[in-house]
């Protein structure tokens, strides 16, 4: 039997399920079908995000950061370590922990709100209708009816015909996520956020990690300045990044990748324990809907979204992964709320201008708003004030005065339009940023507001006051 909804969602990642929590709080009836297996074969929300993406990859990170500084920083405060092991098997187990308490803990915020969770693989079969199938058998489970639709199908990794996956020697990150061993060498062809990350984790461990970068730039869309700083600091960190360098061919042999690539020296050939895969992602989009339902794609499979995230179908909107922008959990979680507000008759929208990036290397790189280089293609001109971290008292007291922060604001009205972060807790600091920016503040505002001592977000105090050669603790 049938039953009907006023919304129901398809995917419970970041985007879906936020959007399907906003529209049972605005009293709309829904439901959110979700396919996912875990690992351990069961069924799970959450998405990429809690279940192989932003969540555990954190997890790992924290946990191969501790034994880094355990193994190598913690004598310059006074604390011997004997002895120090990694238990890689007990680390895995934490991050198993840590997606299970939260992947359980949408199924509590989902019975709180009133949100039906129904698993199996949703497909759109008229404007109002939606077919659940079982993932596994593909039999027919069910129909909803239901009077607006939100796809939220994410992404999946994009795959290379040259190197396919195999024999857990070729992986790509969530079998990177998932080692139970710390691999002697380890290659990733792709050192973007992905590669970065996951190549830090393992390389923290023990790892020799070689990362192989079709372009020639490192990190292309961030700040030239403080991309060299970071560029310089993985490299000490042992990060060997080969750029302009392209991927010809990879196999197993004897439980080694043998990788042929080629830079402008020629062809190159290396052989590792373990290859990973991180060149990018692409949309879920194929098996959602057909095409008699006139649901348009980009060439590129994105579904196509106008700024509302309303798709060419009027009752259907489709947000986070799946769309155009970048593919970022916070941004699905916003489009989520957005059209969840949207059906309910409320006026919002997503400032997609200000969409804060972050890469969690050891110092992370974050930033927001517009780069210096942007500004200048744009023609606005701008006055651009900077801090060290090495002048922070904060930052010295937590051995940790690498970095930067530069702050970018327009050179008529002041008014801070970009904001660029490469330091510990930079993740952390650039929420600063993003706020000061929505509220339209000028590096003057900033200036004058009083921030606490010692802390590293002085840095931000400080660099506001040096766009107009006021800082006090550095020369000007
Ligand atoms: P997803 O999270 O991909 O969820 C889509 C859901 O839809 C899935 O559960 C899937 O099972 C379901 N689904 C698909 N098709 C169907 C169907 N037909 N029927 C039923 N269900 C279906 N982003 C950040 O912002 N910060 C980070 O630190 C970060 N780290 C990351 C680390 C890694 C290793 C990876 C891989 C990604 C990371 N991301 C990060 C990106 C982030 O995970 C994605 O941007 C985010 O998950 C997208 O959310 P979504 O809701 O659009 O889709
Ligand atoms: P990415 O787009 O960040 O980086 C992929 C890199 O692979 C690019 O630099 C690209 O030039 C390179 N590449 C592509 N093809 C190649 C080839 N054949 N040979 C060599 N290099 C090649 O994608 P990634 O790292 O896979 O991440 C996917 C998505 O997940 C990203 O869009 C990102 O937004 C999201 N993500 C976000 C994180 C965060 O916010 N901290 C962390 C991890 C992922």
């Amino acid at each position: 039997m049938s039953s009907i909804y006023d919304v129901v969602v398809i995917g419970a990642g970041p985007g879906g399920y936020v959007a399907a929590i906003r529209c049972a709080q605005l009293g709309l009836k829904t439901a959110c079908v979700d396919e996912w297996i875990n690992h351990q074969g069961e069924s799970s929300l959450g998405g990429t995000c809690l279940n192989v993406g932003c969540i555990p990859s954190k997890a790992l990170l924290e946990s191969s950061y501790l034994y880094q500084q355990a193994n190598s920083e913690f004598d310059q405060h006074g604390i011997s370590v004997s002895s120090l092991k990694m238990d890689v098997k007990a680390m895995q187990a934490r991050k198993d922990q840590v997606v299970s308490d939260l992947t359980q803990g949408i199924q509590t915020l989902f019975k709180a709100n009133k949100v039906v969770s129904i698993h199996g693989r949703a497909k759109i079969t008229a404007v109002d209708t939606i077919e659940i199938s079982s993932r596994e058998t593909r039999k027919k489970i069910d129909e909803l009816k239901t009077k607006k639709i939100i796809i939220a199908t994410g992404s999946s990794p994009v795959r290379l015909q040259q190197a396919p996956l195999e024999n857990d020697c070729i992986i790509d990150s969530a079998g990177a996520l998932e080692l139970t061993e710390v691999p002697e060498t380890l290659g990733i062809i792709g050192a973007g956020a992905i590669g970065l990350e996951l190549g830090s984790v393992w390389s923290r461990l023990g790892s020799r990690v070689t990362m192989i970068e079709a372009m020639q730039k490192f990190l292309p869309m961030a700040d030239k300045k403080l991309v060299a700083l970071a560029q310089r600091s993985l490299k000490k960190q042992s990060l060997d990044i080969r750029l302009n360098a392209r991927l010809v061919s990879a196999e197993v042999k004897n439980r080694q990748v043998q990788v042929v690539y080629e830079d402008k020296s020629g062809e190159q050939k290396i052989a590792f324990d373990k290859l990973i895969i991180a060149v990018g992602r692409k949309p879920n989009s194929d098996r959602v809907f057909g095409e008699e339902l006139g649901i348009e794609k980009d060439e590129r499979s994105f579904i196509l979204v106008n700024d509302h995230c309303r798709t060419s179908v009027p009752n259907i909107y489709a947000i986070g992964d799946v769309v155009r922008g970048p593919m970022l959990a916070h941004k699905a979680m916003e489009e989520g709320v957005m059209v969840a507000e949207t059906i309910a008759g409320n006026v919002a929208e997503v400032n997609y201008a200000l969409i804060p990036s972050v890469i969690y290397t050891h110092p992370e790189i974050a930033w927001a708003g517009k780069t210096e280089d942007e500004c200048k293609a744009a023609g606005i001109k701008v006055n651009v004030g900077s801090f060290p971290f090495v002048a922070n008292g904060r930052a010295r007291a937590m051995n940790e005065s690498e970095g930067l922060v530069k702050i970018i604001a327009d050179a008529e009205t002041d008014r801070v339009l970009g904001v660029n972060i490469f330091s510990a807790q930079a993740s952390e600091l650039i929420a600063q940023a993003v706020l000061m920016m929505e509220m339209q503040a000028t590096a003057e505002d900033i200036a004058l507001t009083m921030f606490a001592h010692p802390t590293l977000s002085e840095t931000m105090h400080e660099a506001a006051l040096s766009v107009h050669g006021r800082a006090i603790h550095i020369k000007n």
